[in-house]
């Protein structure tokens, strides 16, 4: 029986040079399948606040949110590592919450790492957690959390400033021990500069070809995310459109008499 993937072998995909593969899921069913297909990294992203809940942005996403869907997630993998992500306000404030949060997501939701977004002013948060054994992954860049502070979803790191900034937020992560890191939304010489510095695994989102590994949220690479269809996309299939179809058969058999038939119904 294969056992079920630990940051080690995260590490040993990095250090083979083979690329790590990450999705989103945020319930059993899509956890189930991306398992079963191979997934490396199960990522219980708090974007679940958009494509589950019809939020504007993650901002409003609970921590019994997150604990529900990363229970429902970690019931259903067998071979991929889980990670969880820790929602806004539950590792901000203070330096205790995020290690009771962070614990909450391994005890209650069954999870074997946490993701929070933040550099350089996140280093102590970061240590703090990896300090009580709980492995993190760190998210910089195009952090949604922040989406007040940069005015809307927009490239970050572009010019020399700001990106020598994430370079050393990148740097001071890795530092606090941090396992892995998110690179979202900067350019792609940019990521591949970060990847080339640091000696963790970068996963990419929007940031190029140059990272160690890529994420992508799961309702938007099938096609379940209406016109919400960014470059750094890419839809490996229009489930949102087949489900429509369905629904709307169902809709016209149940309204024609034509289901349910025989085969439907009991003697
Ligand atoms: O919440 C999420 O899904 C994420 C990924 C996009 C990296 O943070």
């Amino acid at each position: 029986m294969k056992k079920k993937k630990t940051i080690l072998d995260i590490r040993e995909i990095y250090e083979r040079g083979e690329k790590v593969a990450v999705l989103t899921a945020y319930d059993y069913p899509f956890a189930r399948l991306m398992d079963q297909a191979g997934i490396d990294v199960i990522l219980v992203g708090d974007s679940a606040g958009n494509v589950v809940a019809g939020h504007e942005n993650t901002l409003p996403v609970t921590m019994d949110e997150m604990v529900y869907h990363t229970r429902s997630v970690a019931r259903a993998v067998r071979n991929a590592l889980v990670v969880a992500d820790m929602p806004f306000l539950s590792y901000q404030a203070d330096i205790s919450d995020a290690r009771r949060n962070a614990g909450r997501l391994i005890k209650e939701g069954g999870a074997q790492a946490v993701k929070l977004e933040g550099g350089v002013h996140l280093k102590d948060t970061v240590r703090a957690i990896v300090d009580i054994d709980i492995p993190v992954m760190g998210h910089i860049g195009l952090t949604p959390q922040s989406i007040h502070r940069m005015g809307g979803y927009r490239v970050q790191g572009r010019g020399a400033g700001p990106s020598d900034e994430l370079r050393r937020a990148a740097a001071a992560v890795e530092e606090a021990g941090a396992f892995s890191l998110v690179l979202e939304g900067i350019p792609a010489e940019l990521a591949k500069r970060i990847t080339a510095e640091l000696a963790i695994p970068t996963i990419g989102i929007g940031a190029g070809p140059g990272c160690s590994g890529q994420v992508l949220v799961a309702h938007d690479m099938l096609g379940m995310s209406g016109d919400f269809a960014p470059r750094f996309v890419k839809r490996y299939a229009d489930l949102g459109e087949m489900m429509g179809r369905a629904f709307s058969e169902y809709i016209a058999e149940v309204k024609e008499g034509s289901f349910p038939g025989e085969e439907q119904s009991f003697e």
